[in-house]
Formats: C-alpha cells, sequence, structure tokens
C-alpha cells in the first residue's frame, strides 16, 4: 500500500449514494471526507451516480455498461445502499450490487469486526479489547455464481441446485490477501497478542471437496510463504458459538462467499449493528468499493435519523485503502471519540443527534 505522500495528491471518488436512507448516510461521510481532505492534505474529485431502485423505476435501467465501464476510471468507489420496497428483492442486488463486485472483480470482501468504546454490546462481559478482529469473505466465487437451475419447477417433484463453486486461482488469491493482512494487520503486528493468527473458517467435515481444496490451498500457502503466520482452522458453525462466546480468539479470519455473508451479520451485531458495521469490496489491483453493511431502510428514510457512522466507517477504509494512512486513522480515532464520549446510542432516532449532526460531530472531532 502506497504511503501518504505529500499535499495535493488527488483521487478521483465514484459516489453511489442508492436508495432509501443511502443518500443521507452517504452525504454525511462525503461530509467528512472532505474534512479529513483539507486537513491531511489530498484532494478528491467526486463524480455522483443516480444508480438505485428510483432510476430503474423510472427508466428500466439498474446498472448499464457504459457505467462500468466509467467506474473503472476511477480511484475508489463509495457506496450508500441499495434496495427499493417497490422494486422485487434480487433485481438491484444482482443487477447492481453483484454486478459490480463481478464486473470489476473486487474479490475480497473485507469486514472487520471491531467494537468501538461507548458502544453498547449485546455481548456480556465483552468490551473493545474482545471484539476486535477481521474477516476477509471471499467474494467471487461460492453460491453466489449462479450455477445450479432447475427442473420441473412447480410440480411435487421440482429440482433446484445451486452449486457451491470454486476454482484453485480463486481460494489462492483470496489466502493471498489474507495472509498478507494477517501479517499487516494481525494481532501482533498491532502489539496485541504473540501471533499474527489466519484462520481459515469452513466445513470440511461436510462439504469435503470444496473446503478441502481450501484447506490444502490454506496450508500449503501458509507453509511455503507465510511460514510466520499462525493457521488455525474453524468449522463455521463452531465459528458462530465462539463469535458469541469468546470473540477474543479471533485474529483474521478467511472463509468463502457464503459463510463470509453469514458470520459477518453476526459479526455485525456484536460490534453495535448495522448502524457502525462497514466493508470493503476489494479488488487489490484494481477499483475498490467501500459500503456500510446494513440496507437502505426505507422506514427511516428522509427523516435525518439514520446512523452514518457505518458509512463514515467504510470511507475512513477507503481512505485506508487509498494509502491515505493519516487522514485514516484520523477519521478512525474521531469515530472512536464519537461513540465513546458523545453517542450513547447507535439506533436510528435514539442517538442524540440527527444524521447530519453526527456528520458534524466526527468533523469536529477530527485530531
Ligand atoms: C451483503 C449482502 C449482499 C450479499 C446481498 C444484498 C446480495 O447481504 O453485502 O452482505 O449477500 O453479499
Ligand atoms: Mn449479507
Amino acid at each position: 500500500m502506497a504511503k501518504q505522500t505529500a499535499s495535493g495528491k488527488s483521487f478521483k471518488i465514484a459516489v453511489l449514494p442508492g436508495d432509501g436512507t443511502g443518500p443521507e448516510v452517504t452525504r454525511e461521510a462525503v461530509k467528512v471526507m472532505d474534512a479529513a481532505a483539507a486537513k491531511y492534505g489530498f484532494k478528491t474529485e467526486k463524480v455522483e451516480y443516480d444508480l438505485g431502485g428510483e432510476r430503474y423505476k423510472r427508466t428500466g435501467e439498474v446498472c448499464p455498461e457504459s457505467v462500468v465501464a466509467e467506474l473503472r476510471g476511477f480511484d475508489a468507489i463509495l457506496l450508500g445502499a441499495i434496495g427499493h420496497p417497490d422494486v422485487k428483492p434480487g433485481i438491484l442486488e444482482k443487477g447492481l450490487l453483484l454486478k459490480l463486485r463481478f464486473d470489476l472483480d473486487q474479490y475480497i470482501n473485507l469486514r472487520p469486526v471491531r467494537l468501538f468504546p461507548g458502544v453498547e454490546c449485546p455481548l456480556k462481559d465483552k468490551g473493545p479489547e474482545q471484539i476486535d478482529y477481521a474477516v476477509i469473505r471471499e467474494n467471487s466465487g461460492d453460491v453466489y455464481t449462479g450455477v445450479g437451475g432447475t427442473t420441473q419447477k412447480g410440480t411435487p417433484h421440482e429440482v433446484a441446485t445451486q452449486v457451491m463453486v470454486y476454482n484453485r486461482f480463486q481460494v489462492d488469491r483470496c489466502l493471498r490477501y489474507a495472509f498478507e493482512y494477517a501479517r499487516k494487520y494481525g494481532k501482533k503486528a498491532r502489539g496485541k497478542g504473540e501471533n499474527n493468527t489466519l484462520g481459515l473458517v469452513g466445513k470440511t467435515n461436510v462439504l469435503t471437496y470444496v473446503f478441502d481444496l481450501w484447506e490444502r490451498a490454506f496450508h500449503e500457502m501458509g507453509a511455503k510463504e507465510y511460514p510466520d503466520v499462525k493457521r488455525d482452522y474453524y468449522h463455521v458453525d463452531a465459528t458462530c458459538m465462539w463469535m458469541v462466546k469468546s470473540p477474543e480468539w479471533f485474529d483474521v479470519l478467511v472463509t468463502g462467499n457464503m459463510f463470509g455473508d453469514i458470520i459477518t451479520d453476526l459479526g455485525a451485531m456484536t460490534q453495535g449493528g448495522m448502524g457502525i458495521a462497514a466493508g470493503g469490496n476489494l479488488n487489490p489491483e484494481g477499483v475498490s468499493m467501500f459500503e456500510p453493511i446494513g440496507g437502505s431502510a426505507p422506514k427511516y428514510t428522509g427523516k435525518n435519523v439514520i446512523n452514518p457512522l457505518a458509512a463514515i466507517c467504510a470511507m475512513q477504509m477507503m481512505l485506508e485503502h487509498l494509502g491515505l494512512e493519516e487522514a485514516a486513522k484520523g477519521v478512525d480515532a474521531a469515530v472512536r471519540r464519537a461513540t465513546g464520549e458523545k453517542i450513547k446510542n447507535l439506533a436510528a432516532g435514539k442517538m442524540g443527534y440527527s444524521t447530519t449532526q453526527v456528520g458534524d460531530l466526527v468533523v469536529s472531532l477530527l485530531p
């Protein structure tokens, strides 16, 4: 990752506010980004795209190829939320979110599970020290590839398959990212433990083809190229158990697309919910897209009550990804102070601050 160079470097950012509360939270993320740019000395050139449910309803377009082509020319993409109450589930998710992940080959979905100070955690006796790990979700394969089909539909003998597909190339590139990440951001690297540990989350006892491939690739690459990174293996069901009971055991986890989807929602709840959980869809060699994990929350739309911290955290991850380390650290510190000292509840309408006030607060706390 490039270090932050002298002031003045400019980044092209595509802003996709999306549906529902997406525009409200994205506005605050952009507000904080602009303040950070002024403070830490970088520039941004922002282009907004009106992709989402409204545009689909108006024009029938979800994500034109011309837009995908344009997006390839940006340094990063900031996404608000996708999902519209009048649009059948699946259309926007597949046509926009998954399309961008696939077409831009964002093969890593990085989802940190970090409890910030002052945030209420549903787990008994757990605090920021205990909930501090990252999930690296493979983002290009698995049941998400759409391999499968249906026959005899509508009959009592209907058959449906949706196949878990992985090839060695996909597994290897994901593992490589995960080992590198563990080496750089694991607990030892952060002075918080004796080892940098990468845990593979799978289901080798049942998915004896797919996770056999993952497990062999994991140990081969680890032994050969990352002997300094400790390797662990956990079944996905046990992982869920330990995420609740002993989250402090985890450092960096790597897993397939479907398991990663599921366990990161559990992780998000343990870090205070959708108001705070953020992730990055990364193409380390291309254009990456950062998003709050939560949805478009139609019932809060336009009320200025939704929590923008997840979007602000997604933007923070984007700064880090762009190599703006000082700015990324600054935003992280400001968010931690906001939760630790000011905002008492992360839920929409219960923060004691409006959406716009939370953005202002984070800006005011930038160190
Ligand atoms: C997520 C979401 C998506 C996924 C949906 C909306 C397609 O749940 O980003 O985790 O399954 O990846
Ligand atoms: Mn999900």
